[in-house]
């Protein structure tokens, strides 16, 4: 028995199916792939982006995608650490870590950052579960010098086992980025530079990271939707293109491009459902940054 539907209705039920399928293609590229999101800026601060953010992890789960993400929390260690009366200093957008600052980094990023965001993630029907790069080995590091700026890693060695083992059981894993060295000292490690090293340890299709500005913005002031490694590079040397945080994600995106990670997005994590949109529609937004000639994306 066939059911005539009034023609608005069913206009608007057809709009709705030919969405659905605009997206199949882009769902059936991404199949299988791991895509490693780091989660920072303003969209892990506020409430509704956050659960924005939650929902589009949840449908990139049901359509086969293997998420991993790794926080910041940058701000929220500066903020603890002034209450204790901590001083904070950057240089070079890394933040100078010494004991005490370690102890905080430590209990903010994996205690309170990493539980509110497995809480957030829960709520939206992910299964998500919270580790830090200490847990089974996941990030090795050894101390970063010169300059000396304390307990700041740098990145030997990613572990990819135990996070492989609970994405084989659909569990999303949450990363704090402190990792440990060989003779078990922690290591404040800058959150994009771990995202990198698990996007390249895990083989990613992509690597996110989730900013609070529109995306890389180029000398002229304009937001750069495409570029190359080598323009990436020349933007790292030039004199006041790139400064603060953006140096690391910058250098971690290349880092990562040239370890064979085929792409890497910078995304307004001010824009509601920014990973949906960058992963489904033809419209990317934000900046990529591809080892291939840019100008493809969008066509699966
Ligand atoms: N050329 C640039 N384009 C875009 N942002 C830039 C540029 N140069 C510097 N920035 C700054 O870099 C900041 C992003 O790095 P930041 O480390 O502050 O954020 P995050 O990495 O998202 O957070 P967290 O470090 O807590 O994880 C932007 O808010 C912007 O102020
Ligand atoms: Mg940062």
């Amino acid at each position: 028995m066939s059911v005539d539907l009034p023609p608005k209705i069913r206009e608007r039920t057809v709009s709705k199916a030919r969405t659905l399928l605009e997206a199949l293609p882009f769902m059936q590229e991404h199949w299988g792939k791991t895509i490693v999101v780091k989660y920072g800026g303003a969209a892990m601060e506020r409430a509704p982006l956050s659960r924005s953010f939650g929902n589009d992890l949840a449908l990139l789960q049901h359509v086969g995608i293997h998420p991993l993400i790794v926080h910041g929390g940058g701000p929220q260690v500066t903020e603890v650490s002034a209450r204790l009366g901590l001083p904070t200093t950057f240089v070079g957008g890394l933040r100078i870590t010494d004991g005490p600052t370690l102890d905080v980094a430590k209990m903010v990023l994996a205690g309170k950052v990493n539980t509110d965001v497995v809480g957030t993630l829960l709520g939206c029907g992910v299964q998500a579960v919270g580790l830090s790069g200490v847990d089974g080995g996941l990030v090795m590091a050894r101390r970063r010098e010169p300059p000396d700026l304390g307990f700041v890693g740098e990145v030997v060695q990613v572990n990819g086992a135990v996070v492989r083992a609970l994405m084989d059981q659909r569990f999303v894993p949450v990363i704090a980025s402190i990792a440990i060295g060989d003779d078990g000292q922690a290591y404040n490690v800058n959150a994009d530079v771990v995202a990198a090293e698990l996007a390249v340890g895990l083989s990613a299709e992509k690597l996110v990271y989730m900013n609070d500005v529109p995306g890389l913005i180029g000398p002229d002031g304009d937001l750069l939707s495409e570029l190359g490694v080598q323009e990436a590079l020349d933007l790292l040397a030039h004199p006041d293109a790139v400064d603060g945080g953006m140096i690391p994600k910058l250098e971690s995106a290349v880092r990562a491009l040239k370890a064979g990670v085929p792409r890497v997005h910078f995304l307004d994590g001010r824009v509601e459902h920014a990973l949906v949109l960058e992963l489904f529609t033809p419209e990317g937004i934000g900046t990529m940054i591809a080892v291939d000639a840019p100008g493809e994306e969008g066509t699966p």
